[in-house]
């Protein structure tokens, strides 16, 4: 990917430009920490439909455009779309989380792989609304949930400690790289079309990395992720796609080497040195402010953004989170740490 000085901050950084501040937007900036988020999500008691309803989700997606200098919107929607798209019920139960029906059989999921874009072109509509809407020096974000990731959801039927799917890896390692495979195809399909929409950059989450022996983080992770993106440049998507394999520790400078991706999204453990090496390379970071800080606010919230800005500033990099926004973070948090980075340099 190229760019040019005319671009988005987001876009130039994702090429491997330094600039002299780096832009920043945040996991998870639209939602339950905005007032005006919970008011309208207050009149949407169904979360899949409210993702999934273009004027709604536009309207979440540019709330924290309008209080914060963000350089980027991120497209509101989840990452469980894509089993629902693929014929597995999803729903949210009001204060537990996710829960997913009983996984169809490989037949049934492939047979919906083809089609899984356009069952969700709604959220297409929502990226052209948005793009729209927005200032051109702001940019636009896609994404999706990484195949592993999205199948322990698929697996377990919620949100939990991952150790059931992880077990099936062992016991079942033809039927996990089966259904890796079917996610693969549906999600490299389902990006593609939210670039055709309006997205200028991708993030792939991999939110459930950490755990994974290395045999399994390759299988799984580095994999299916190089997979993704060579299925994506087939089809001639030139959109930077950022990975973050969260968790994955020590693995993750093995996962930069070896996934193409043009960034590499750091949790909030991440060393400055791994940050550093990485950026060698000529792949931008982003990264990795403490979701916790952010909420605690204070000195020692100031003190760490500017030692973020200081390690990793004289490289290509985009200022974020470790981890999404908190629901309780005071909505001033946010707004003094946007203001200390675009003001920075
Ligand atoms: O602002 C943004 O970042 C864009 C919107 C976005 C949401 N989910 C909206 C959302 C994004 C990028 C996601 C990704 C997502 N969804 C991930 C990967 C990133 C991560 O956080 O690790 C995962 C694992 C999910 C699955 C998911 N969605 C869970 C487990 C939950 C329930 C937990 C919770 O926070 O409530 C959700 C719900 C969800 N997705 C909410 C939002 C704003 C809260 C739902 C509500 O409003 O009640």
């Amino acid at each position: 990917m190229t760019s040019s000085a005319g671009d988005p901050r987001l876009l130039r950084a994702l090429s491997g430009e330094v600039l002299p501040r780096p832009p920043v937007w945040l996991m998870r900036q639209a939602g339950r920490y905005l007032p005006e988020y919970r008011a309208l999500r207050a009149t949407a008691p169904d979360f899949i439909a409210f993702c999934l309803d273009p004027e709604k989700a536009a309207e979440v997606t540019l709330q924290p455009m309008r209080r914060f200098p963000l350089d980027a919107a991120i497209v509101f929607a989840d990452i469980l779309l894509i089993p629902k798209a693929l014929g597995q019920k999803v729903w949210f139960e009001t204060g537990e989380g996710p829960r997913l029906g009983e996984l169809p059989p490989l037949e049934g999921l492939w047979s919906h792989v083809e089609g899984a874009a356009d069952a969700l072109s709604a959220v297409g509509e929502t990226l052209s609304r948005v793009r729209a809407a927005l200032e051109p020096d702001r940019a636009l974000i896609g994404f999706a949930g990484a195949p592993w990731t999205v199948l322990t959801y698929m697996l377990e039927g919620r949100s939990s400690d991952r150790s059931r799917a992880r077990a099936l890896a062992y016991e079942q390692p033809e039927r996990i790289d089966a259904l890796i495979d079917v996610l693969v195809e549906a999600t490299w399909r389902y990006l593609a079309m939210q670039v055709s929409a309006g997205a200028q950059a991708l993030v792939l989450f991999e939110s459930w990395a950490e755990g994974l022996p290395q045999d399994l983080f390759e299988r799984l992770v580095i994999h299916p992720h190089a997979r993704l993106l060579s299925r994506l440049r087939q089809a001639g998507v030139a959109a930077p796609l950022v990975g973050f394999p969260r968790g994955g520790g020590s693995l993750v400078a093995e996962y930069a080497k070896r996934v193409d991706v043009d960034a590499v999204a750091l949790d909030t453990q991440a060393s400055a040195a791994l940050g550093k090496e990485i950026q060698a390379s000529g792949r931008a970071i982003q990264g990795a402010l403490d979701p916790q800080l952010l909420r605690a606010g204070g000195v020692a919230l100031e003190r760490r953004v500017d030692q973020l800005l200081d390690q990793w500033g004289d490289g290509p990099y985009v200022f974020n989170l470790g981890h999404g926004v908190l629901p309780d973070t005071p909505v001033q948090h946010v707004e003094r740490v946007i203001r200390q980075v675009v003001d920075h340099g």
